[in-house]
């Protein structure tokens, strides 16, 4: 078998760990592939997709900026990525390119993993609207959680809300102004606080939401979530402090990647191989 390749484009793309585990997981399964890292500048964007459609390729990941600008160049494009405005995995079907989102789907694999717990009928806190809420927030939706988001800017924050009304016009989805995001958590009785903002990427001096202390009775079933991996942030040390179940960003780096894995090569992918090839 000739070897395949799947790329990763973004602008800059230096920081990836996709392709730590995602060559970790070929090389497990023997499958002669290989998964490499190209810069692209938005211009070449276009040039750059159409390259996947030969035959070597099995597909591609998008990151920081691609995700929505690639949609215009694809054959097709999933009813999941469509309403999130957002692919970070191309399929390539035989020359056609497929567009798919795992990034809300990796984040609810992680969140049953690590926690046992599925959203259904949980009532969710969500803090930020940049694009990693806005897969985090449609996955919820459609997983039939309740929403409750809250974000700096107010209007961005209310656009997703009122996205994720107009597609999931049964579900609870509600504003939360960013004032009152620590209100919020008793008021709502939150099951499940997310910080989805990019607070905490860098040393950060506040938190981006406050967990209240001392805890009440009620307050210690939280399960307190950050999409951050790179470093434990202020929120999860606070939160384990606290005696909190906490859950950081790898699980769901690990997940979508292994959901586009398995939608590249069309096998299972070998998720512990892939946690310990970036641990
Ligand atoms: P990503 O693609 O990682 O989601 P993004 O699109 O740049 O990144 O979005 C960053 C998110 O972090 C936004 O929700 C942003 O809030 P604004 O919409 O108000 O900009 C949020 N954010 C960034 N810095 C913040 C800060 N210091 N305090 C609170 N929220 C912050």
């Amino acid at each position: 078998m000739t070897k395949a390749f799947v790329g990763i484009f973004g602008y800059p793309v230096g920081h990836t760990l996709s392709p730590l585990f995602q060559n970790a997981a070929f090389k497990a399964l023997g499958i002669n592939a290989e998964y490499v890292v190209f810069e692209v500048a938005p211009k070449d964007l276009e040039d750059a997709v159409q390259v996947i459609r030969s035959p070597e390729f099995l597909g591609a990941n998008l990151t920081i900026p691609h995700k929505e600008k690639v949609i215009p160049f694809l054959d097709e494009v999933t009813s999941m990525a469509k309403k999130c405005g957002s692919v970070n995995t191309i399929v390539n079907c035989g020359g056609k390119l497929r567009g798919e989102t795992t990034d809300g789907p990796g984040f609810i694999r992680s969140l049953k993993e690590e926690t046992g717990m599925s959203p259904k009928g949980k009532r969710i806190l969500l803090a930020g609207a940049g694009g990693a809420a806005r897969a985090v927030a449609f996955a919820l939706a459609e997983a039939k959680a309740d929403v409750y988001l809250t974000n700096r800017t107010a209007e961005k924050g209310e656009k997703l809300v009122s996205d994720l009304k107009n597609f999931y016009p049964q579900n609870t989805v509600t504003y939360i102004p960013f004032s009152e995001r620590a209100d919020a958590l008793r008021r709502e009785k939150i099951d499940i606080l997310i910080n989805a903002t990019s607070v905490g990427i860098e040393k950060e001096k506040n938190l981006p939401l406050t967990i209240p202390s001392p805890l009440r009775g009620e307050d210690n079933r939280l399960i307190v979530c950050d999409l951050i991996y790179n470093r434990k942030t202020l929120l999860l040390q606070s939160a384990q402090r606290l005696g909190l179940k906490t859950i950081d960003g790898l699980g769901m780096l690990i997940h979508q990647g292994a959901l586009s894995f398995q939608l590249w090569t069309g096998k299972t992918a070998p998720i512990k191989k892939m946690f310990a090839a970036v641990k």
